[in-house]
């Protein structure tokens, strides 16, 4: 342990806030959150999910970067260092192991979405006539086996060249273009789709509150949404967290992040309602939203064919940063507790994440047929990630934090490099000081437990 050496470290706020907030920005944000505002109340649901982040999500997350920065270890050596016994390391090695499986089934999704963008540019996703070509050529697709697979190797390739020159040169360095470049065609497609007609109704619809829709099981889907979209609960941010200097301003650096992340799910979200409602339907949930509508609706609209390039391209620039983050906590724990190089460990962990991910890349060819207590490979991997190993890693980061560690501890850690900014600002410490007593270790016990009855 303690092989400080070789561990990485970001070079400037810049790079840090843009690979931080290339983790958060991903599937979930493009994917996901359009789909659950649109079906959860609108504006209500933006609204219950912009608390579940101020109350829980934001506190989290930062309890994650501090324990990463206090310790300057990989989460399971942060885990130990803190807890001070075994078991709370093997709490952050659970952690490790959930960044990794999620970094398998991600890159299968990943390629199939890469398999589309090639699709988009060679104009396959803009010339149905008929709702049954589109889901005829999407089964064709997945049904191919190497199609699926292929795309997954590229992504897993292409994310562990990434990851092998290292945190600075590799990591900060790509951020530090995709994301930018991901904003860019946001905007681009954000103010393409407000020249579409009935893009105000989309909008109008997005927008309009309905609180009736606002049920118990509504509030952990946020919470849920909150906390897959920050990447807590998964070894991630502790260990983006543990290449912070010790003079660094926490708060400064991460509340842009927090930022980032809420303003392209919202206008994700406004650019697949603008789309849809363009064309007189309603956006669906999960695959189908991305692999049967848009290309439907795509090819009815004019402008389609860019669109849809443009489109597939954010999702594909979104995935890419994520992967990279879940695939480092594993590289991280390779290096500091079993004292690897850095080539050896994204060699190891890219080809795990490959082999790992390759069940997934087939779940809808060679496995269609194999169900996993009802479910297919990819979607019971997904929702024992979602369900049960976030929320536990989030549970037991914030009991490390307000229970081993103390949260006056963890507020002293929080004011080095940032102590005048605090006496600017008394009510940002009295607001983590709550949140680390009370909100979050409330709301977190409340979010493990009903993961748990998720187990029954
Ligand atoms: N935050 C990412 C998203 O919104 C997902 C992610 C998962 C990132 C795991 C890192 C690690 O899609």
């Amino acid at each position: 342990m303690g092989n400080t050496s070789v561990r990485g470290s970001w070079g400037s706020r810049l790079g840090f806030i843009f690979a931080v907030a290339g983790s958060a920005v991903g599937l979930a944000n493009i994917w996901r959150f359009p789909y659950l505002v649109g079906k959860h109340g609108g504006a209500a649901f933006i609204l219950v999910y912009l608390l579940s982040l101020f109350l829980i999500g934001f506190p989290v997350f930062i309890a994650e970067i501090l324990i990463g920065r206090s310790t300057q270890s990989n989460p399971s050596g942060a885990f130990e260092k803190l807890g001070r016994t075994k078991s709370w390391g093997w709490a952050g090695k659970l952690t490790v192991l959930t960044g990794f499986i999620v970094s398998s089934f991600y890159s299968a999704v990943a390629g199939w979405i890469l398999g589309y963008f090639f699709e988009a540019v060679k104009g396959n996703l803009s010339n149905f006539n008929s709702v049954e070509a589109v889901s005829q050529h999407h089964t064709s697709l997945m049904q191919n086996p190497f199609w699926g697979v292929s795309f997954h190797l590229v992504f897993i390739l292409f994310c562990s060249a990434v990851l092998y020159l290292g945190v600075r040169g590799g990591i900060e360095r790509w951020n530090k273009f995709l994301m930018p470049l991901l904003f860019a065609v946001l905007i681009i497609l954000v103010i393409k789709a407000l020249t579409l007609s009935n893009a105000q109704e989309g909008l109008r619809f997005l927008f309009e509150p309905d609180w009736t829709l606002i049920t118990p099981t509504v509030l952990l889907t946020a919470l849920g949404q909150a906390f897959f979209t920050l990447s807590i609960g998964q070894g991630t941010i502790v260990t983006y967290g543990s290449y912070l200097p010790k003079n660094e301003n926490i708060v400064k650096s991460c509340f842009p992040i927090l930022l980032i992340d809420t303003f392209v799910s919202i206008l994700a979200a406004m650019i697949i309602f603008m789309i849809a409602f363009s064309a007189g339907v309603e956006p669906d949930a999960g695959p189908a939203l991305l692999f049967h509508t848009l290309p439907w609706v795509l090819s009815q609209i004019p402008g389609g064919y860019i669109m849809s390039i443009l489109f597939f391209l954010i999702v594909v620039l979104a995935a890419l940063t994520s992967e990279i983050s879940a695939m480092e906590p594993t590289i991280a724990y390779l290096i500091d507790e079993k004292g690897w190089k850095r080539h050896g460990a994204v060699l190891a962990c890219g080809f795990g994440a490959f082999l790992l991910g390759i069940p997934s890349a087939l779940s809808y060819s060679v496995l269609k047929d194999v169900s996993f207590f009802g479910l297919s490979f990819v979607d019971r991997l997904e929702s024992i990630c979602t369900h049960l190993l976030i929320p536990a890693g989030g549970f037991f980061a914030i009991m490390l934090l307000s229970w081993r560690w103390g949260v006056l501890k963890a507020i002293s850690e929080l004011e080095l490099g940032s102590y005048e900014f605090f006496v600017r600002y008394p009510w940002i410490r009295t607001y983590f000081w709550f949140c680390f007593k009370y909100t979050a270790p409330i709301l977190m016990i409340i979010v493990f437990v009903n993961s748990l009855m998720f187990l029954l």
